[in-house]
């Protein structure tokens, strides 16, 4: 199927949508695919999960759908899982760690719009002093190119190594911030977004679907 929400709304309201023979007009009502049949004008409709899945990102891929000279993030979902997939934010090329990947643009777009300032938590790899970095982030600190960050959060740990809370999700942006206190990244990996963290069993480069517990923290973390 993989329609759209507006799509789906539409038809929802236009009364095409039935479960177990009897017309539903409400998104929100549960189905249980396995026990319930849900047709569309008649038809029965086989699939109607949406897909949402987690990848341990590794190094050495790009964030994109389609890229003519690097291999891409797609490239490491199962070609049965591919179709429609978006990702939700960006990691840069060198970043590893958690990224999400949906054919759900409701849910992309709940989980990266600036307004609702979802957390993502990154553990970095630094070199340089960053001793005021704390205080410089908290206050919301200004880039070299003039752009104001939201106010965020960076925990130094011992021998370089620091733990970065956003809120939002600019270009570079923990590397950038960490830049302007005078430091340089050399290693960025992101362990959640939102409620929902990384699977520590999940290696670099793999890719399974959330758990419907996964989803929930998810979709609790989009409200
Ligand atoms: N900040 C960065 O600098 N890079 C990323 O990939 C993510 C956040």
């Amino acid at each position: 199927m993989g329609r759209t929400r507006k799509e789906a709304s539409i038809l929802l309201r236009k009364r095409r949508v039935s479960i177990d023979d009897v017309v539903t007009t409400r998104g929100a009502d549960q189905v249980d695919p396995a026990r319930q049949t849900v047709r569309v004008d008649g038809a029965v409709v086989t699939w109607l999960e949406r897909r949402v899945l987690m990848m341990h990102k590794p190094a050495g891929v790009v964030t994109a759908t389609q890229d003519d000279r690097e291999p891409t993030v797609l490239d490491l979902v199962p070609p049965d899982l591919r179709r429609g997939l978006l990702a939700v934010g960006r990691l840069d090329k060198d970043t590893t760690g958690l990224l999400l990947l949906t054919d759900d643009g409701g849910l992309v777009h709940a989980l990266t719009h600036p307004k609702r300032g979802i957390e993502k938590v990154y553990e970095a790899t630094y070199e340089g002093e960053l001793d005021d970095a704390p205080s410089r982030f908290e206050a919301g600190l200004t880039l070299a190119d003039g752009t104001i960050c939201r106010p965020a959060r960076i925990e130094l740990h011992d021998a370089g190594r620091a733990r970065v809370t956003l809120h939002e999700g600019r270009y570079h942006q923990v590397k950038r911030m960490i830049a302007a206190c005078g430091g340089h990244v050399t290693g960025l990996h992101r362990v959640a977004v939102g409620d929902l963290r990384l699977d520590p069993a999940l290696a670099p480069g793999s890719v399974r679907p959330l758990t419907a517990d996964e989803l929930a923290l998810l979709e609790g973390s989009a409200d």
